[in-house]
């Protein structure tokens, strides 16, 4: 009930006016938000990779409402990629397809992730899409696949273990070696299309992750590249021990090298667990998000744990 609040929140124009207006909800999001530019973003992956772990840069913003926006959004990535390239930080990139025009129109959409995937891949850096609502899933994958059929590589998906569908997604995304980044799901969903209950989700993951690690088994166990600008093909995504242990036991079970397993958290989120699985072998990339569209990725963090939004209504109470 309360998750579903939230997450109503997150996507009402209203809520967002109001609460972006206060300094103090801004400063409580930056646990979660690596700084408004992009040179504070790079500072906090220098950071990362000083500490072993690799990063994926996400500048935030999603559902733009007209194509110059859309634009924008493309040439705010086609720098990224240029600072990522020349300041040498180990890091890929993440972006929503909302952000560069999905909702407008597809072909703006694909031509301007076109754009970026291209520029990528002169600086041999890997682009994952990131997974936004149900309605979007087929276009997602239908814009990844075209990219790959063109030639580019370098781009890849993300699998959300509380849709039903999910389980034949893998397995059609699997047969052509596409890179997968597992997570739960964080969007509002009917019980028409995702699992309601958490155990339901839970278990779904984890056979999603022996699926994923079973692919990249298949083909030939490449590693996450040193510079961190490629990831593994499977990237278990998530913060929950249970999870992690799943996939750790399972890859061992059938033989799967620890450097070709990747660990993805977000930024701010049990950073003692990223460090202990980096310093266990295995290669850990921290998601992490700059800049001033913030406020539907903050509460997104907030429907996901109680105490989160607890500790946000004791602090503004308290001034
Ligand atoms: P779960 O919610 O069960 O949490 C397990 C434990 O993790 C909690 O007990 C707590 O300790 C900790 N934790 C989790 N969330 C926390 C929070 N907000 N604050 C503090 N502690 C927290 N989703 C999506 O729909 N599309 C996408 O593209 C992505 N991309 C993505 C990338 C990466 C790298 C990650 C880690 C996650 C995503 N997600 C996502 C979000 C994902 O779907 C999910 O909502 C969150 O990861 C929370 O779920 P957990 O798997 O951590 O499990």
């Amino acid at each position: 009930m309360l998750r579903a609040l939230l997450l109503y929140f997150s996507q009402a124009r209203w809520a967002r006016r109001l609460v972006t207006q206060w300094g103090f909800a801004r400063r409580a999001a930056s646990r979660f938000v690596a700084g408004e530019t992009l040179g504070e973003a790079l500072d906090a992956i220098a950071v990362l990779n000083r500490r072993g772990m690799h990063a994926t840069l996400d500048h935030l913003g999603e559902h733009v409402d007209h194509a110059e926006a859309a634009r924008a959004a493309t040439q705010d990535y086609l720098e990224i990629l240029e600072r990522i390239c020349s300041s040498g930080v180990r890091s890929n990139a993440s972006l929503k397809l909302t952000q560069l025009g999905l909702a407008l129109d597809y072909e703006l959409c694909l031509g301007n992730l076109r754009q970026i995937v291209r520029k990528a891949s002169t600086c041999g850096i890997f682009v994952r899409i990131d997974m936004e609502d149900s309605p979007t899933v087929d276009r997602t994958l239908a814009i990844c696949h075209e990219l790959q059929s063109e030639g580019l590589a370098n781009v890849g998906v993300v699998i959300q273990a509380y849709l039903y569908r999910s389980q034949a997604d893998v397995a059609s995304l699997a047969i052509n070696g596409t890179r997968i980044r597992l997570c739960k799901g964080a969007y509002m969903e009917p019980a028409a299309v995702a699992f309601p209950k958490k155990s339901e989700v839970d278990n779904s993951y984890d056979r999603l992750a022996s699926m994923l690690i079973d692919a990249a088994l298949r083909h030939g166990s490449e590693p996450s590249s040193p510079d961190g600008r490629v990831p593994a093909l499977a990237a278990i995504a998530t913060h929950d021990p249970k999870r992690i242990d799943f996939a750790r036991q399972y890859a061992e079970r059938v033989g799967l090298p620890r450097p070709a397993l990747e660990f993805q958290m977000l930024y701010g989120i049990r950073s003692d667990l990223q460090q202990l699985l980096a310093d266990e072998g295995y290669p850990v990339r921290v998601y992490v998000p700059y800049g001033s569209e913030w406020y539907p990725y903050y509460v997104r963090r907030l429907a996901e744990r109680p105490a989160n939004l607890w500790w946000f209504l004791k602090n503004l109470v308290r001034g």
